[in-house]
Parts: structure tokens; C-alpha cells; sequence
């Protein structure tokens, strides 16, 4: 075996564990990004329509985040995101005020997500739903 042949098997082994470290690299990255694409493809989340009574609140995931679907009295549906529009902290359902109320500084919204008070700027996004069937599918 020459010196030429020396520094092509060299050059070849070099290849070889570059292709395995990218490999190693892109792989990973591969696995983190594509669960995301197919939990936004089926972000769609079903609830009885029985579930939320009047006055009350439901709170459950969508698309990887906090929301709520709250049941008026007189029988209006709402579905919001539960997130703050402050700092992103979960809000709170009190029902004796038919109000959320983020604890984290003092956030108040209506039932329909409008701001009453506090540091949040903006109203809990509404979440498009349909009912059919006693079935409320949001999403
Ligand atoms: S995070 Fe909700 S009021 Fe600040």
C-alpha cells in the first residue's frame, strides 16, 4: 500500500464518520420537528355537548396549549385560549363572577375573553367550533 493509497483510505474514513456525525446531528433534529407538524394537523378536539353546564367552564389541550370552552347561562358556547395575552399564564374560571382571572398578575377577563382589568392587552383568542350530533368538535 503506497502513500497515495494511504491518504485515499484516510480520505474515505474521513467521509465515512463526517456522513455518520451529520447524520447524527440532522436525525435528531428531524425526530424533534416532525411531531409538531402532525399535532398541528390533528388539532381538532371533540367534546359532549353535555359536559359543560351553563355557568360552567371546561378547560382541555388544543394544539398543544391551554384552552377553554365556556357555557353561558341561556346556552351560547365560547372557545377560548386559556393563555394570558400578558406573560402566557394559565387563566382561572370563577364561576361566582362568571370572569377569568390570570393569578399570575392580576388579569381579568370577561366570559368572552374581553379584558376588564389588569395588564393584558389584548382578548383570549377565540377558537373556531362547530356543534353537530351533541358533539362540539374545536378546531
Ligand atoms: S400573565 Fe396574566 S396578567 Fe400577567
Amino acid at each position: 500500500m503506497g502513500v497515495d493509497d494511504r491518504r485515499k483510505f484516510l480520505a474515505y474514513c474521513l467521509g465515512g464518520i463526517a456522513a455518520v456525525a451529520a447524520a447524527g446531528i440532522i436525525y435528531p433534529l428531524f425526530r424533534y420537528l416532525s411531531p409538531l407538524s402532525s399535532q398541528l394537523e390533528s388539532s381538532k378536539v371533540t367534546i359532549p355537548e353535555g359536559a359543560v353546564r351553563e355557568g360552567e367552564a371546561n378547560f382541555f389541550q388544543y394544539a398543544g396549549s391551554a384552552a377553554v370552552l365556556v357555557h353561558h347561562p341561556g346556552g351560547a358556547l365560547v372557545a377560548l385560549s386559556a393563555v394570558c395575552t400578558h406573560m402566557g399564564c394559565i387563566v382561572q374560571w370563577q364561576k361566582d363572577r362568571q370572569e377569568f382571572f390570570c393569578p399570575c398578575h392580576g388579569g381579568r377577563y370577561t366570559s368572552d375573553g374581553a379584558v376588564i382589568s389588569g395588564p393584558p392587552p389584548r382578548p383570549l383568542p377565540k377558537l373556531p367550533f362547530a356543534v353537530a350530533n351533541g358533539i362540539i368538535t374545536v378546531g
